[in-house]
Parts: C-alpha cells; structure tokens; sequence
C-alpha cells in the first residue's frame, strides 16, 4: 500500500519508516525540512512532501497526488500535563484531510493515528483512565473528535500505547517482519493484562489501581511500529478500524527501574536514536 507518513524525523516515526518498508509498503514522508531524511530512504524509493503538518489542504493534496491508501500520523506529541495545542492542531488537520480524500474519491481512506493509554476504557468501570489520572489530555481532545467520524468517512484506528521504550539504540533500517505477533498482546478499547489491583481500597482505590500499573505498561517501540506496518496490509479489512487499541508487551520486559525515564529524554539524531551504520548516512 502507499502510505503517507507524517512525523517520520519523531522517536515513534523515525521506527515507523523502516517497518512500513520491510512490510513492502511504499512510502511518501511528510516532514518539516526534507534536508533530515537520511539519504538511504531517497535510494529505497521514499518519496518525500515538505509541509507543515497542521495544513490540511497540503495534506490532502499529498495523499491525493500520491494517490496513497493510507495516512499515519505520528507527528505532535502530547504533553504529560496540559494540553498540546500543536498536536491538536496536527490532530484535527490529518483527520480533516482523510475526511476530504474520501469526499473525492468515494471511498474511505485507511488512517492509523498515534494516540495514548489514557483514554482506553478501565474494563472494571468502562470509564476512561483518564478520569482516575489526569495525564496527556491532548489524548482526550484528539479522542472526542475522532469518535464523531463515522469509519465511513474515514477508516481510523487509534494506537493506544502507554511508555514505548526502543529495543536498540540504534534504528534497524532492515527490521524483521512478524515481531510483533509474537510479542504484543493487543485488545480492542481496553489495556490488555489489566488487573483490579489496590481497586478495592476505599476513595483512592481506583486512582491507585490505575497509577500502579500504567507504571510498568511498556511495549517495545520497534514491536508498535511491525503491528502497524502489518495491519495495514489489511487495508480496509482490518479488524481495528473505528477502535481504540490498547497494546502491551507479552512478556514481562525488565526496563530497569529507571528506564521509563528514558523516553523523557531527548538528545535527538534522527527519531531519538544514534543513527550509524554503512550505508545510513544522513
Ligand atoms: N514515545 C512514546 O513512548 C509514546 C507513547 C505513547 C504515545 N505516544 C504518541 O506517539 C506520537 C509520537 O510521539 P513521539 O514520541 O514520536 O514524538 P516526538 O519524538 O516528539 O516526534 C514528534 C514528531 O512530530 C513532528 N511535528 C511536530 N509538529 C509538526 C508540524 N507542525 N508539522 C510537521 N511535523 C511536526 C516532529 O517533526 P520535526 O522533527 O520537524 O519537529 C516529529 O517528527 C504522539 O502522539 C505521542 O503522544 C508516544
């Protein structure tokens, strides 16, 4: 499938890239500065639109020009605390574009877009866990609008990671294919593996049982990434579409006590990661 892909220079983008390529997708990147694409990417046949990811009218005209049959949106970001005004802008404008392409061509346009833990349904009370911890409510603002697009106008899935924490410093440019099946477990509108821990103490019980476990929710960010790239083989028969999908790694995976830390961190190359390697120069 050809899939325009916007925040691709990001920590979640930048291995989002070589995952759609090893999945035999082609690949149109929609970026800020054309000059941050390593240059491998140019001789693999990614094509690349320069734009600001907030413009609808120049997102639309990309997929359209492109005639791409998807859109990811991995750009913006969504802030720990407060609202990200910048990725609800980007929000709203990627979803305003799918909505127009399907205007046109009659048919909807596939769209995966990067959303957080926080507004899965806690499967005990079926509200959002955000009402027990108030975290990323930019998650919740780009929620609220999504969920008034029928997947008539636009196929949409939301990718509801909680911490995705790299599995190697460095970005594979070759990433093995099916990793993903193997290690993440996921599930439709709920976190997976979510128990009613510290649930029963009375008032702050619920608070607690959600603080507790989002702690440990990690997932690998190159397994995310293969689920996304698989799925999208899919394309309108995929079984996500119109869902909120809670992800977590099979296996309990030893981060160290730390090392949620690490995504809080910048130092930034190329998506967060030392890019290095023969033939992956910038
Ligand atoms: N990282 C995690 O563990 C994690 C966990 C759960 C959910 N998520 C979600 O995943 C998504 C991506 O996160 P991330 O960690 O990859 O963020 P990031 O590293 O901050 O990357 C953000 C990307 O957005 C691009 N961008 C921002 N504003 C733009 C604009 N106006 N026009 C075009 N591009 C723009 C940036 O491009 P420039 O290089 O041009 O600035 C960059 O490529 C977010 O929705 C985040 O909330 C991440």
């Amino acid at each position: 499938m050809r899939v325009l892909l916007l925040g691709s220079t990001g920590r979640v983008g930048a291995r989002l890239l070589p995952a759609l390529l090893a999945h035999g997708h082609t690949v149109v990147v929609y970026m800020r500065n054309a000059d941050r694409l390593p240059k491998e990417y140019l001789r693999r046949g990614t094509t690349v639109v320069e734009g600001c990811a907030t413009n609808t009218a120049a997102i639309k005209s990309a997929i359209l020009r492109n005639e791409c049959g998807a859109v990811v949106n991995t750009a913006g970001r969504a802030s720990i605390l407060g609202t990200n005004r910048n990725f609800a802008d980007i929000f709203t404008a990627v979803t305003s574009a799918a909505v127009e392409v399907q205007q046109e061509r009659r048919s909807p346009l596939r769209c995966w877009l990067l959303s957080g833990w926080p507004i899965l349904d806690n499967p005990k009370t079926g509200l959002p866990l955000l009402t027990y911890l108030r975290t990323h409510s930019t998650h919740r603002i780009n929620y609220d609008r999504i969920r008034h697009i029928s997947t008539s106008q636009a196929a949409w899935s939301l990718f509801c990671a909680s911490n995705m924490l790299p599995r190697t410093a460095s970005i594979n440019i070759a990433p093995k294919p099916g990793i993903a099946m193997h290690s993440l477990e996921s599930v439709a509108d709920q976190p997976p593996q979510w128990t009613d821990s510290l649930f029963h103490l009375p008032l702050i019980g619920p608070h607690l049982n959600v603080a507790a476990q989002i702690q440990s929710y990690f997932s690998p960010l190159e397994d995310c990434m293969d689920f996304i790239a698989e799925d999208l083989k899919e394309g309108l028969n995929s079984q996500w579409i119109g869902q909120r999908v809670g992800v977590k790694a099979k296996e309990e995976w030893d981060v160290g006590p730390w090392s949620w830390m690490n995504s809080l961190s910048d130092g930034t190359t190329w998506g967060g990661a030392v890019w290095k390697g023969v033939g992956n120069e910038r």
